[in-house]
């Protein structure tokens, strides 16, 4: 399945009472299986899960730790980007030449390299000498 289909799938499943902002997100992995997820809002705030986190915790879950496409997708006016912390999220297990799709329901879309969404990540070279 594209994975602009299975992210708009799952985005329907988002659990949004207080943001009422429906996200959507679906990757491939190295093993060519999509994996999906959507944000889950809680009363206390910051407990609140985006859709990029949901995806990329069905693939570890899977047993896979390799993405090598991601798409994510929301009713925005311009495409969605991931947030600060999903960005760090993807670089985990995403080469920097990886491809992100940010799209919008109204057919809007960026590409964008995974080292152009996170440039000079941290990583775990930088613990060397620790
Ligand atoms: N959100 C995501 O799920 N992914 C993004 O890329 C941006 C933001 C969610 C978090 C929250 O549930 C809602 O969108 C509004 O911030």
């Amino acid at each position: 399945m594209p994975l602009y289909d299975a992210a708009c799938a799952v985005r329907e499943n988002a659990y949004v009472p207080y943001s009422r902002f429906k996200v959507g997100a679906a990757l491939r992995a190295a093993s060519g299986a999509v994996y999906t997820g959507c944000n889950v809002e809680n009363v206390a705030y910051p407990e609140g899960t985006c859709a990029e986190a949901g995806a990329i915790a069905a693939m570890v879950a899977a047993g896979e730790t390799v993405i090598t496409e991601m798409l994510v997708v929301a009713d925005s006016p311009s495409p969605v980007p991931p947030c600060g912390g999903c960005r760090q999220k993807i670089v985990e297990f995403a080469a920097g030449d990886v491809q992100v799709t940010l799209a919008a329901l109204n057919g809007a879309r960026r590409v964008m390299r995974v080292d152009e969404l996170l440039p000079g990540a941290f990583g775990a070279g930088h613990m060397d000498g620790a």
